[in-house]
This record gives structure tokens, C-alpha cells and sequence, in this order.
């Protein structure tokens, strides 16, 4: 029987297996920072990439970026950022801790200590920082709250350089702060986060159309990635509660173990973005078209948090059952994502002509497809088990036969399914084809 996991057991195993780690554990951590390990590093990289062969690589309309984090202070107040980018704050007048008035059930009373809770006031979320050795008020820049700005302020620069026609989009993987009030729930409230964003534009008339395209190219992408879609649900945001630059947004909500919120939004930015910034800076961000037309396009906007893909993938992977007589924990990712596609084991480790055969194998593959292990520690039911908890989909267990004892088998390995745990004879010469292909 599968069990869906608590937060507790996620949180336990991605420590324990090196996915995820506290920030600055050993100085007692920094709240809303996570540092990601070595199995959490390649599974991010994996989400990250797929990302970008799906909505860049992939396609003929759209133009990647990689723009600054640190931006000219001007950029966010013409966004409404500095003046507005907020959420309300409550304090206890008792033991003076902070929380964000909209997360809390009773908004007169402190839900640690029960003290009185002062009036609301709204609390600013962008981190600021010193540029360059004057310490003055020109000085003061800001860590982007999202990578979306790096994309509009360089518009002009892409449509110089590759007169696109529209609709078209730009493309961004990479870093976001923001000074959440209570950042909470492991990796899915933090305060140094990363997005992957599209900014798509459109002819204003277009907008519905584009908007509905990139709706379902979202549920696309929740498949291929390896979210469990049962668990994802659409919602179009009321009116009254859009952000300041938004006619239209859905957003995407997981259900997570501490709840059903959001994990990607998509947005109808109008021409909020490069109308402001050409207002701010006097520079005309608008489009000519063939015939001449010059006008401002419409955006929609896929934003994609990358945190939050990596719980939903983890939390849509999380699987416990019986297998073989014992329970198991394990992780069903995708081949695709899997940090590690394929291990190879030398069935015993005393055994020089196995090892070496084994050697041989792990190095073949290795050579071809890079996120391969290798494990000889314990006996072989341990390395499965611990195969099973990091996710890997497929184990190899060079043997004898593989040697030559049973002729027939010369050459061959064992093949091990994570999933069914099934075992079958294959030869060495198939592994290749067998691990590339469930990564396609
Ligand atoms: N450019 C639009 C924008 O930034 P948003 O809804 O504020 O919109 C987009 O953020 C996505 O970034 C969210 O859907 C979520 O996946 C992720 N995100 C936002 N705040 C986050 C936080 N504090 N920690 C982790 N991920 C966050």
C-alpha cells in the first residue's frame, strides 16, 4: 500500500540523503534559506534543464536570458515595488514576534503566547543592499523580488537584435529575494528563492488566446515533469485580489501536506510593464510592425517557482510499500528528473574479476549518460534499498553469468526495476539505449 508523505518524513529524508539542507546549519541557520545537496543540486539542475528545453531550447519563439540580480533602484520604483510590494504585519505587544496578518486564524490575539496583537501596518518585502563605496541614497540598489523585470527592461535590446515577430516570449532561470514576514513550510516560503519565468508578447487583441496556450502548455509541463496532476487545481483569481499589474491570473495550487497553495501562477500583465518603464525612463519600449503600426504589446506571463517544483515533485514522488518481505520508502521520480539515473553494483566486492567487470559497465555508461553511481557497500538488498530512497530508477548487478559462468548469460547484467522491483537478464550492450530512452 503507498503512503503520501507528511512533511516530517520529506524533510527527514532529504537531509538524511543529502537533497536538502538547512541554511548555515551549523551556526544555528538563517530563516527562509535552504542550501541544496548534492542529490538536490542534480534534481534542481534536472527541473531546470527540462524547463529549458521545453519553453527555450524547444521552441522557435522564444529567446533565453540571464539578466542581473542587482538592478538600477529606478526599475522597482516604476514597477510599484518600493512603493507597494507588501503584506500586512501584526505584532504581540507580549513577546514582540512578527507574523503576517493574513496567516493567522484570530487577528487580535498572538498565536504563541497569546498576548495582545498591535494594529496592522504593511510590511515592505524587498531586501535592499549597498552598491559601490558611497554610502548615500544613490547607493541603495535591490535584490530582485522577481526575474521577470530583467526581461522587460531588455525588450528593446532582443527586438534589435533579432527582430522578432510577435507573438514571441523571453525566458529566465535564476534567483529572487524576497523579506518574507514568516517564511515557513521547508522550501516552499522562502526568502532567497529561484524562478523560472516566461514573459510571452502579444498583440493586445491576441491576449485570450495566448493566455489559454500557455494554460495548457502549463499542464504539460506539470506531467512531464512528474507532478502529480490529481493534486493540482486550477484557480482563476477574483478581481479584488489581483496584483496591481494583473487583468487575469490563475494560479496553479498544489496540494501539500500543510495544505492546498499556490506552486505556479500565470498572468495577464497587459502592457503594465513596458508602458510603465517607458514612461519611467523615456525610452520607447513599444513594437513596429511590418506595415509601420507601432503600439505597446500585451504580456502573459508563466512564472514557475523552482523551490516549490522541487517539493511538488518530491511530495508527488514519495511512496512507501512492501516489497519483498520488508517496507520500503522510495522515491518514483521521473527518469528525467532522477538525480541518479542508473547504479551499478559488483554483486560481492571481494571479488576482483566482478569488481573490475563491474568497473568496466559503470564506466561505459558513465561516459554516455553522467548521472550514474556506483555502490559496493553492504549486501545488495541494502544498495537497493538505498537506490529506492534517492529514486533511482534502475539498478545493475553485474554477477558471474556476466562473466561467463553460465555461457549464455556472458555478458548480460541484472536489471532492477525501482518501481515493481522486478529483475530481468539484459545485455550490457542494451544498457545505453534502455536508460536514454526513459529519459527522453
Ligand atoms: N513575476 C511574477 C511573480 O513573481 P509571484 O506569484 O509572486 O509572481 C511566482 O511568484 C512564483 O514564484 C510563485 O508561483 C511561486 O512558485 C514562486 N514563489 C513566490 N514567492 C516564493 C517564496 N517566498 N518562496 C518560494 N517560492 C516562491
Amino acid at each position: 500500500m503507498e503512503h503520501q508523505a507528511t512533511m516530517e518524513k520529506l524533510i527527514a529524508l532529504a537531509k538524511r540523503r543529502g537533497f536538502i539542507y538547512q541554511g548555515s546549519e551549523i551556526y544555528g541557520g538563517l530563516a527562509g534559506t535552504y542550501d541544496y545537496g548534492p542529490l538536490g543540486t542534480a534534481l534542481k539542475n534536472n527541473i531546470k534543464n527540462l524547463w529549458w528545453k521545453m519553453f527555450v531550447d524547444g521552441r522557435d519563439d522564444m529567446y533565453g536570458m540571464d539578466a542581473a540580480v542587482l538592478m538600477n533602484g529606478r526599475v522597482w520604483e516604476t514597477t510599484g515595488h518600493v512603493a507597494g510590494f507588501a503584506d500586512p504585519l501584526v505584532e504581540c505587544t507580549k513577546c514582540k514576534k512578527r507574523f503576517r496578518a493574513d496567516q493567522i486564524p484570530d487577528r487580535t490575539k498572538c498565536p504563541e503566547c497569546g498576548g495582545a496583537l498591535g494594529s496592522e501596518r504593511q510590511f515592505n518585502m524587498m531586501l535592499s543592499t549597498r552598491v559601490g563605496a558611497m554610502e548615500d541614497s544613490s547607493s541603495v540598489s535591490y535584490l530582485r523580488p522577481e526575474t521577470a523585470q530583467g526581461m522587460f527592461v531588455n525588450f528593446k535590446n532582443v527586438v534589435d537584435s533579432f527582430h522578432p515577430k510577435l507573438p514571441f516570449g523571453m525566458g529566465q532561470v535564476g534567483k529572487a529575494f524576497r523579506n518574507e514576514i514568516t517564511p515557513r513550510d521547508f522550501i516552499f516560503r522562502l526568502r532567497e528563492l529561484e524562478q523560472m519565468e516566461i514573459e510571452y508578447f502579444v498583440r493586445p487583441e491576441d491576449w485570450e488566446r495566448a493566455f489559454e496556450e500557455w494554460r495548457v502548455a502549463m499542464g504539460e509541463w506539470l506531467k512531464a515533469v512528474g507532478i502529480d496532476t490529481s493534486r493540482v487545481h486550477e484557480v482563476d483569481i477574483a478581481p479584488e485580489d489581483l496584483a496591481h499589474y494583473s487583468k487575469r491570473t490563475i494560479d496553479f495550487e498544489f496540494e501539500y501536506p500543510f495544505g492546498q497553495k499556490e506552486l505556479y501562477g500565470l498572468a495577464y500583465r497587459t502592457d503594465f510593464d513596458l508602458g510603465s518603464h517607458t514612461k519611467a525612463s523615456s525610452v520607447d519600449l513599444s513594437y513596429i510592425e511590418e506595415d509601420g503600426t507601432r503600439f505597446m504589446p500585451h504580456v502573459i506571463e508563466p512564472s514557475f517557482g523552482v523551490d516549490r517544483t522541487v517539493l511538488a515533485v518530491m511530495l508527488s514522488a514519495y511512496a512507501e510499500d512492501e516489497l519483498g518481505g520488508g517496507g520500503r520508502t522510495y522515491l518514483k521520480f521521473h527518469p528525467r528528473v532522477a538525480p541518479v539515473k542508473a547504479a551499478v553494483f559488483p554483486l560481492m566486492k571481494n571479488k576482483p574479476e566482478l569488481v573490475a567487470k563491474a568497473r568496466e559497465v559503470y564506466q561505459a555508461l558513465k561516459a554516455e549518460i553522467p548521472q550514474v553511481m556506483w555502490d559496493d557497500n553492504g549486501n545488495v538488498g541494502k544498495r537497493y534499498r538505498r537506490q529506492d530512497e534517492i529514486g533511482t530508477p534502475f539498478c545493475i548487478t553485474v554477477d558471474f553469468d556476466t562473466l561467463g559462468e553460465n555461457a549464455d548469460l556472458k555478458d548480460t547484467i541484472t536489471l532492477r526495476d525501482r518501481d515493481t522491483g522486478e529483475q530481468r537478464r539484459v545485455p550490457v550492450s542494451e544498457l545505453i539505449e534502455i536508460i536514454k530512452k526513459s529519459i527522453r
